[in-house]
């Protein structure tokens, strides 16, 4: 089947359970939410100087990721078709379809990476069932995310699990299940997340650390900083990537985009901010480097956890809430490689051929990560980077910022939305600044912006 009208979209999307307002909402809430905050963000800012690099990120949710959340979900509304034929239907000529491909390359680089790192939940997961890491240190701890880390096998099987598991989902088209576990799954995470905060504030010397996350140093605002925190917010709001186009045209005609957004945008937030809350304040209490890297989170995590009240039961509810808030990120990348499959086939081939398709090719991308890590090529260096840290590099610093600058460019420039396409059909008090805003903030402020963080980083222009 070809998702190529709004009604195969809306037949696909109502099989997928997209048919409910808060359906869509929690589809892309879930999409947002992943390890890009719980994990990713709090290493982030542990290595890029805390408070300061919290205060660009937020600058950067509002400058850039309001906005393109907006034009993503409105350029799919309004074309009623998935990423990759979207930019096609609405500019009714071929000169933008590159950004369809674009998108679904990007997408292609960064599914492979997201599914290492959620094999890492996979085995932390286990680790905190059989309770392996009970009663160790800060250095046993580090020691032992290594030792789990450079196990070639065991990072093999535990990134093929979630990709086995994801596909079986979209196989099934159980994601409306999912949807309806998250309803629940998701408050459970805030409300674990929040009795850990609770623990870490009564840590001895837990004030450090929260002010290294909450007071800004100024000095510590470099390029590399900035260009670090916008690639941050493109992977943790999902934007960038045409994702979100594929939700717009789901989305149930009456949906407000913009309240929709803010949503979005406000509990991602909200998520990103309490990793912190707790990593930070943990980090100083136990000792660890805040600039620890990407092992930072599943190293400060179970010193954490071993101090809760139920400390074994905690470790596997809170690793199983992490994999599964991962799940629903996977769920998103993998159906666009699946829709883009189908569409590439021109509708040769059917759903579950494109599963079992996109299955194989992303097993093997997540051996080839696997081994550039660990393995026979972890020698093998591109621009100093190994394989897995260069497609995590490559995508957030260059790849999502371009097709944002493209998608901003195509809405702001060449195809300005209309009013009736920013009204949602039954909102009452449509607000008239709200179109001028908007448009204003695509022409100028996000091109410029974006253009401005690439130079910068090139060491071409200096703020
Ligand atoms: N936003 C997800 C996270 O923060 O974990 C990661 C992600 C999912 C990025 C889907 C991009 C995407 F299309």
């Amino acid at each position: 089947m070809r998702a190529n009208s709004r009604d195969e979209l809306m037949e696909q999307s109502n099989k997928s359970g997209f048919n409910s307002k808060l359906g869509v909402i929690l589809a892309a809430a879930g999409s947002a939410i992943g390890l890009g905050n719980i994990w990713k963000f709090p290493y982030e800012a542990g290595q890029n100087g805390g408070g300061a690099f919290l205060l660009v990120y937020l600058i950067c949710v509002i400058v850039f990721g309001m906005p393109l959340l907006m034009t993503e979900i409105l350029i799919g509304r309004k074309a009623g078709k998935s990423t990759f034929s979207a930019f096609r239907a609405i500019s009714g000529n071929n000169h933008w379809q590159w950004l369809g491909w674009w998108s679904a390359l990007t997408v292609f680089v960064i599914t492979g990476f997201y599914f290492v790192v959620t094999g890492w939940c996979v085995d932390y997961l286990y680790e905190a069932t059989v309770n392996s890491y009970a009663g160790m240190g800060t250095n046993e701890l580090l020691a032992h995310f290594t030792a789990n880390t450079s196990n070639t096998l065991k990072m093999l099987i535990c990134g093929i699990i979630p990709v086995l598991i994801t596909a079986a989902i979209l196989w099934f088209g159980v994601s409306s299940g999912i949807e309806r576990l998250s309803k629940i799954l998701m408050p459970l995470l805030f409300i674990m997340m929040t009795l850990m905060v609770i623990r870490v504030l009564l840590l001895e010397g837990s004030g450090t650390g929260l002010r290294f996350f909450l007071a800004p140093d100024f000095s510590q605002i470099t390029p590399a900083v900035v260009m670090t925190a916008a690639g941050q917010c493109f992977f943790s709001l999902s934007v960038g990537l045409g994702l979100m186009i594929t939700y717009g045209a789901y989305m149930p005609k009456d949906q407000d985009a913009t309240k929709t957004s803010f949503i979005v945008i406000l509990l991602d937030t909200l998520v990103a901010v309490l990793a912190g809350i707790i990593i930070f304040p943990a980090v100083f209490a136990f000792g660890f480097n805040p600039a620890e890297g990407p092992q930072l989170v599943f190293v400060v995590l179970p010193a954490v956890l071993q101090h809760m009240t139920f400390a074994w039961i905690s470790g596997v509810f809170f690793f199983l809430l992490l994999f599964i808030a991962a799940l629903t990120s996977t769920i998103s990348l993998m159906e666009v490689i699946v829709v883009s499959i189908m569409e590439l086939s021109h509708g040769k081939l059917n759903r579950h051929q494109s599963v079992l398709i996109a299955t194989a090719v992303i097993c093997a991308t997540v051996a080839v990560y696997v081994l550039s890590m660990t393995g026979v090529w972890s020698g093998l260096k591109l621009f100093g980077h190994s394989l897995f840290d260069l497609s995590d590099t490559l995508v957030t610093t260059f790849m999502m910022p371009l097709s944002a600058l493209s998608m901003s460019l195509f809405i702001g420039w060449f195809m300005p939305l209309q009013d009736k396409d920013l009204v949602p059909y039954s909102q009452k008090r449509y607000k008239q600044w709200l179109r001028p805003l908007f448009i204003f903030t695509l022409r100028w402020i996000v091109p410029i912006a974006i253009v401005l963080i690439f130079l910068n980083g090139l060491g071409i222009f200096n703020l």
